[in-house]
């Protein structure tokens, strides 16, 4: 059943491309527009919204983190995104005009339920994005749009977090069709970048062996430190994660800009320091402050693993170890940012002999507050 793979997380990663594919199909007709009728919430309550609320937990919320980039970006709606076990206990503001998105691979998370729950006790609407058919969360949602990744049964989330992040390209981008932003022309194309992905997270997996390597040398270290900004900070918090429930390793997620603001003390010679670099092209301001963080970090003796685009050749001086990873618009990056993450996860918790698909203390569905 692991189709060949020593575990199953290692056949996850590698059906991210099909999973990804599967989760588009159907959802773009053949002139380029969404067609997500499915979700049955009526334009006319769409084009109301004046707030959108995301909860969610775990790898499910770093997804909701990056969905808020792409809401605001291409429908102005406002947008937080929030731990769901913190959300009810705070007394939210919502409202009928509220729409409430929940992510949940699973949708048993109680937390993300309980969250829904007093969502909509407030009058708000709910979408559910649930990979389980049937599941409580759907089922006690206004409305669901199913991510496609089949099964997932590692307990570490890969390819329900992939299909989570198309799930909310596809929200934001039709809430934006929906509305009729001034984005549309970017809207336009990026639905057709969409559709190039999977190919372009295939093409990740093809070049991860070097990745492999480089996990395996790193398998005595102690601490290993991620950062990116933008997009780029989710998948920071994402790779740490990882490291974290599958390598057992101290491993922190920082925003890039916040280094001088007291991480940049933590770095000693040598430490791992994986750096998700924005594209070049789009948001390049980004892009640049990115590069001095490497060399800030690299003069007090980070040892930098560099995640850039291919063709950006103002990083290679700084990076220790390159992982390149193909050219996307600045918001898809981390359909294929995150792949490079998760397999360096997947490879030192191999090396450091641990249990890849059952980590300690862990459950895949965590059905207590
Ligand atoms: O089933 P859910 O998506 O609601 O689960 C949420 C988290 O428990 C889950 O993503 C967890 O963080 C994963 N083990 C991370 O790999």
């Amino acid at each position: 059943e692991k189709g060949g793979y020593d575990y199953f997380m290692l056949k996850e990663i590698a059906e991210q491309p099909k999973a990804v594919a599967d989760t588009l199909l159907g959802r773009i007709d053949i002139t380029g527009r969404l067609t997500l009728d499915e979700v049955r919430i009526p334009g006319s309550v769409l084009r109301e919204v004046d707030k959108i609320v995301i909860v969610a937990c775990g790898t499910a919320f770093h997804a909701g983190m990056i969905a808020k980039y792409a809401i605001e970006h291409w429908t102005r709606i406002p947008c937080e995104t929030e731990l769901a076990s913190e959300f009810r206990y705070r007394d939210p503001i919502l409202g009928p005009r509220t729409l409430v998105v929940a992510i949940s691979q699973s949708g048993e998370t109680m937390d993300t339920l309980m969250a829904l729950r007093h969502a909509r006790e407030q009058g708000a609407k709910v979408l559910a994005i649930c990979n389980t058919n049937g599941s409580t969360i759907p089922r006690e949602s206004d409305a669901v749009l199913y991510t496609h990744a089949g099964p997932e049964v590692a307990v570490a989330s890969t390819k329900a977090f992939l299909t989570q992040l198309v799930a909310c390209y596809l929200v934001a981008l039709y809430l934006g069709q929906v509305r009729g932003t001034k984005w549309g022309d970017e809207i336009d194309t990026v639905i057709r970048e969409l559709s190039e992905i999977s190919t372009q997270v295939g093409e990740v997996l093809g070049t991860m062996e070097p990745v492999r390597e480089l996990a395996r040398s790193l398998a005595q270290k102690n601490t290993v430190l991620f950062l990116g900004r933008h997009v780029g900070y989710p998948v920071a918090l994402e790779g740490a994660l990882k490291l974290k429930e599958l390598a057992y390793m101290h491993a922190e997620g920082f925003a890039a800009g916040e280094l001088k603001h007291g991480p940049i003390a933590l770095i000693e010679d040598d430490m791992p320091v994986v750096v998700v670099v924005p594209s070049p092209r789009g948001r390049s301001v980004l892009h640049d402050k990115i590069v001095s963080n490497i060399q800030e970090i690299r003069a007090r003796g980070a040892r930098t693993i560099v995640i850039a685009e291919e063709g950006d050749e103002t990083v290679a001086p700084y990076a220790d170890h390159l992982i390149r990873i193909p050219a996307t618009p600045t918001l898809l990056q981390p359909l294929v940012a995150t792949v490079p993450l998760q397999v360096f996860a997947c490879e030192l918790a191999t090396a450091r002999g641990n249990e890849v698909d059952q980590p300690r203390n862990l459950a895949k569905s965590v059905t207590v507050e």
